[in-house]
């Protein structure tokens, strides 16, 4: 497996492997990998002749006062995880390489992005949208995968390909979890031993939420409100977000039918977790 810093690199390899025939998946990542970014990787290597992981914590998608500088790193980790694998190829830019001094092209999206986590992280899916479609042309890929636990992300994503005729597959791979039930994140790391045990409130709000549906729960209102009950018991978490939304447009819904989000953003201590369920009714 192979590691390299520029995207001329990138495709000179992948000029070769396609010359070879070979089909291409992508998995784009900010490093710090856990089993989810794994699962990721693995369906990749499943489902493509070549696999190339980007690592690259992508500036333009932090907002003032974010993480960005304290986003946790750790490529040599990384770089272990991605062999061991299969993947085939790693594009680890430096933040110059993307972004030339006098950047000003940006790709942005007019909905999907104003509500759930865009309320407030504003110009967060500019930049997701913007370096994603570096990396697509780039790499060339013909699947690109993400996970389902940035949901907003991957139907923002679906919709800018389908939008933008990239002619790329988006494939969404379902969440993966800690045993006590709590979202594999990066930003589990930031945790103290006390936030780690009240973030369990998530994955409990979010286990609520999808079984009341799934007894047949179909006023969304109700749904929220014990959601949001469940989470405000726990002392150290302060909720950004709980909202049901149909899947296709992000849009709130009144009641739960065909393919709904349940998704919530919530602060333990100064981490911001997300979470999410999706409910598929005839
Ligand atoms: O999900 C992430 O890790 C990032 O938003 C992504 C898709 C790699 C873009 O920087």
């Amino acid at each position: 497996m192979k590691i390299v810093k520029t995207a001329k690199e990138v495709r000179e390899i992948i000029k070769e492997w396609k010359r070879e025939g070979y089909e291409i998946g992508l998995v784009p990542t900010m490093g710090y990998l856990h089993e989810g970014h794994k699962s990721l990787i693995d369906r990749s290597v499943k489902e493509n002749d070549k696999t190339v992981v980007s690592i690259f914590v992508n500036p333009t998608q932090f907002g003032p006062g974010e993480d960005l500088e304290s986003y946790p790193r750790d490529l040599d980790r990384d770089a272990a995880l991605v062999e061991e694998a299969g993947a085939d190829l790693i594009f680890h830019p430096e933040a110059e390489e993307m972004y030339a001094e006098d950047f000003c092209t940006f790709v942005d999206m007019e909905r999907l992005t104003k509500g759930l986590c865009g309320k407030t992280r504003p110009i967060h899916f500019r930049g997701v949208c913007t370096v994603v479609s570096k990396l697509f042309h780039i790499a060339s890929p013909d699947r690109a995968y993400f996970g389902q636990k940035d949901a907003q992300q991957l139907a923002v994503i679906r919709r800018m390909v389908r939008d933008l005729n990239f002619g790329i597959e988006i494939v969404g791979c379902p969440i993966v979890r800690e045993e006590d039930g709590l979202a594999k994140s990066s930003r589990n790391t930031y945790l103290s031993k006390e936030e780690r045990q009240a973030a369990l409130i998530l994955s409990k709000a979010i286990f609520l939420g999808e079984q009341m549906i799934r007894d047949g729960e179909t006023d969304a209102e109700k749904v929220k409100s014990a959601m949001i009950g469940t989470i405000e018991s726990e002392p150290l978490a302060k909720i950004d977000y709980v909202e049901l939304v149909d899947w296709g447009t992000l849009e709130p819904v009144q009641t739960v039918r065909g393919s709904v989000l349940g998704a919530i953003a919530v602060y333990i201590g100064t981490t911001r977790l997300i979470d999410n369920f999706l409910s598929v009714r005839e």
